[in-house]
C-alpha cells in the first residue's frame, strides 16, 4: 500500500538503463499483497528522471487501489519508459527492458498502456517476462464498466435512470466513443469534446449529439461530466466552476490532487474516483486468464456500478468523499488479505 512520500512509498522501485539501446525506465511495484503487480507500460516524455519515477510510484499505487476495489488478484504496479532518440529499434529497446522486467520474477506483469500497444509487449514476452493478455483490446468493456459507473452515479443522485440526462464524454478515442454510443442508446443526450474536431463531430453525428468546445468543457450545461481523455482534467479552480452534478469518467488520475475532491464534495458534486470507474479492462485481463465466459465477464464488469452504489451510499451517510470510503475500502482488502481474514469478492459474487 502506498505512503504519501513520492520516493518512499510501495514496495519497490526499480531504475532500468541501458546505452546500447537507448532505454531509461522506472519499475515500480507498489504492493503484491494480493498477488503481482498488474500494471501497464506508459512510454511517455519527461523532463527527468525524479518525474518519471513519481508518475511511475503514483500510477502504480492506482493500480493497487483499482485491482483491490475490483476483487482481482493482483497487486498494482506501473512502468514509464522514457520516450528514447530517434531512429531507435524500437523492438530492441522493449526486449531490453522486457529483461529488466523478468528480473523482477514475476512481481511485475506488465500490459498496454498510453504509447505502447500488442507488439511492444510481445518484444517484451520475448526476453522471458510474464505479461498480461494483449492480443484482446480492453476498451470495450472499461466503457461498459464506465456506463455501469455513470448510470449508478445517476441513480444514486437523482432516482432516475439516464434518459433525458445530459452528459458530457471528453475524449472520444477508444473508449469515450463507445460511452458515448452505449449512453445515447440508453436515451441520454451526449454531447462530446474532443482536441480532433473531426472525431468529435463524427461522434457526435453518429449519437445525435452535439459537440462541446474546449473553452466551455467545464461551464457546459450538463449533469455529468465524463473524463475520457487526458489526466488531471480537473483542479481545484476547475472544480469550483464545474456546472455538473456527477463527475465520472474512464480517464486515469481525473483529479489533479486530493484536495479537488473536498472542492467537489463542498459544491455538492458527485466524484466517482476513476480507478473504480475503469477496472472494465483490467477485469478483461483477468477473465482471459481464467477463461471465463463472456456471460462472467460481463456481470463482473456490471459490478463496477453495484460496487459506485456502495460507496456513493457510504459517502453520504459521512463526512468523507466518495474518494476516501473507496480508498479506505481497497486498504481494508489488502488489511484483510495480510491479516488472513476471507477476501472480499466483488468480481465472482
Ligand atoms: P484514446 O487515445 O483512444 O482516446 C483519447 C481521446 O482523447 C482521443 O480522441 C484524443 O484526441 C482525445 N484527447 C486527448 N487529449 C484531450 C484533451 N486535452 N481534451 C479533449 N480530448 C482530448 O484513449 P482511450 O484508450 O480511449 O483511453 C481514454 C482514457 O481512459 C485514458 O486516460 C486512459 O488512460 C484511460 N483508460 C483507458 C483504458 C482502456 O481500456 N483503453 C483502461 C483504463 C483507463
Amino acid at each position: 500500500m502506498s505512503g504519501t512520500d513520492p520516493y518512499w512509498g510501495g514496495e519497490q522501485v526499480v531504475l532500468c538503463r541501458d546505452e546500447i539501446h537507448g532505454l531509461r525506465a522506472v519499475i515500480a511495484i507498489d504492493d503484491t499483497t494480493l498477488g503481482p503487480g498488474l500494471g501497464g507500460v506508459r512510454l511517455a516524455r519527461y523532463p527527468d528522471l525524479a518525474t518519471g519515477a513519481v508518475e511511475a510510484r503514483r500510477l502504480a499505487a492506482a493500480m493497487t487501489v483499482k485491482n483491490a476495489l475490483a476483487g482481482l488478484p493482483y497487486g498494482g504496479a506501473k512502468s514509464v519508459i522514457f520516450v528514447p532518440d530517434p531512429g531507435t529499434d524500437r523492438q530492441a529497446l522493449m526486449h531490453r527492458f522486457g529483461e529488466f522486467v523478468a528480473r523482477t520474477g514475476g512481481a511485475y506483469v506488465p500490459g498496454v498502456d498510453m504509447g505502447t500497444g500488442p507488439d511492444d509487449l510481445s518484444a517484451i514476452a520475448s526476453a522471458g517476462a510474464t505479461v498480461s493478455c494483449a492480443a484482446e483490446d480492453p476498451s470495450p468493456w472499461t466503457a461498459a464498466g464506465t456506463f455501469a459507473a455513470i448510470e449508478a452515479a445517476v441513480r444514486h443522485v437523482t432516482q432516475g435512470a439516464l434518459a433525458g440526462v445530459r452528459v458530457l464524454v471528453q475524449g472520444v478515442g477508444n473508449v469515450g466513443a463507445r460511452l458515448a454510443g452505449l449512453l445515447a442508446e440508453a436515451g441520454a443526450h451526449v454531447l462530446v469534446a474532443d482536441v480532433d474536431d473531426a472525431r468529435a463531430a463524427a461522434t457526435a453525428r453518429a449519437v445525435n449529439g452535439g459537440v462541446v468546445r474546449l473553452d466551455s468543457l467545464y461551464t457546459a450545461d450538463v449533469d455529468v461530466f465524463a473524463p475520457c481523455a487526458n489526466a488531471r482534467v480537473l483542479d481545484a479552480g476547475a472544480a469550483g466552476v464545474l456546472s455538473a452534478r456527477i463527475v465520472a469518467g474512464a480517464a486515469n488520475d481525473i483529479l489533479a490532487d486530493d484536495p479537488t475532491a473536498e472542492v467537489l464534495a463542498e459544491r455538492g458534486i458527485t466524484y466517482v474516483p476513476d480507478f473504480v470507474v475503469n477496472a472494465g479492462g483490467v477485469i478483461q485481463i483477468h477473465a482471459l486468464q481464467e477463461a471465463w465466459t463472456e456471460d462472467r465477464l460481463r456481470s463482473a464488469v456490471n459490478g463496477i456500478g453495484d460496487r459506485v452504489g456502495e460507496i456513493l451510499e457510504a459517502a453520504r451517510g459521512s463526512d468523507r468523499s466518495p474518494l476516501h470510503i473507496a480508498r479506505a475500502l481497497a486498504y481494508d482488502v489488502l488489511r484483510g488479505a495480510r491479516e488472513g481474514r476471507p477476501g472480499t469478492e466483488f468480481v465472482s459474487r
